[in-house]
């Protein structure tokens, strides 16, 4: 099992000098993402005709779960490279170079109903100046973030490699869950957790269990919920859950 992973992995690598998007869509960024969308799709959140700004869109392979909900979505990334084999894959999209760490660039994005910001937060070196600057752009956040387990405020700030799926300014973040909670509430008023965890082993189901150091490798992750409204949802809960149920 062990050498079929090695040799699995050396693979990957080998496409990916090939083809540099291969990363964002290799067997296991795809499994990530049906979990993570499907999971979506469960929190029942009223986002049908709405408009969207999806930050950190990569490619835009998560960009289809707002357009088959009728909403307008403008896709954007910090990468040129990402955003120009967005508009190959998908001429009718709309899609823009938006760098996450320039809060001016933020400000002058526009208004929009919703930001979509999954896989995004933790590849930021400017974790709470960027959720501010998002705070003023959609009354509703949607996020989904690699973290590290523990009950303190503490934003653990980490080198990251080059590749384009990784932060532009090889700084990325893994928070606490406090931390994100507090942040959204400072930004939209509203903070929630997500009280299921997607169908897949990045999201714990018991978090006193997980080792609390911050480790930018493995992925810890759960999704998130900012809204300047109140929210009265059955898979949402203000409160951070210790233990999530498992989506099938
Ligand atoms: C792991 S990928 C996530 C792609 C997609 N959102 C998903 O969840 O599958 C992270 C994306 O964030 C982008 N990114 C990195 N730094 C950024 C920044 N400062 N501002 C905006 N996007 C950034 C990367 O280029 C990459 O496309």
């Amino acid at each position: 099992m062990m050498q079929r992973g090695a040799v699995t992995r050396l693979m990957d690598h080998v496409r990916a000098r090939k083809d540099p998007f291969w990363w964002f869509e290799y067997p296991p960024a795809r499994a990530l993402n049906d979990a993570r969308m499907s999971h979506l799709a469960s929190l029942d959140l009223p986002l049908e005709g709405g408009s969207v700004l999806e930050v950190g869109a990569g490619i835009g392979l998560l960009t289809g779960f707002f357009e088959e909900r009728g909403c307008t979505v403008m896709s954007t990334d910090a990468r040129p490279e990402n955003i120009a084999e967005l508009r190959r894959r998908h001429p009718e999209r709309r899609a823009r170079v938006l760098d996450l760490e320039d809060a001016a660039q933020v400000a002058a994005v526009g208004s929009f109903d919703v930001v979509f910001c999954y896989g995004t937060l933790y590849h930021l070196g400017t974790p709470a100046e960027s959720l501010e600057a998002l705070g003023q752009v959609a009354p509703l956040i949607l996020l989904e973030t690699c973290l590290t387990p523990g009950d303190q405020m503490a934003v653990n700030l980490v080198a990251e490699h080059t590749a384009l799926n990784q932060a532009q300014s090889m700084q990325g973040c893994r928070p606490t869950r406090p931390w994100v909670m507090d942040q959204l509430r400072r930004h939209w008023g509203h903070a929630y957790a997500s009280l299921t965890a997607p169908a897949h082993p990045d999201f714990p189901t018991d978090w006193p269990a997980c080792p609390g150091v911050v480790d930018p490798v493995h992925h810890t992750r759960a999704v998130f919920v900012g809204s300047r409204s109140e929210l009265d949802l059955p898979g949402l809960s203000p409160e951070l859950p210790e233990r999530l149920e498992r989506r099938s």
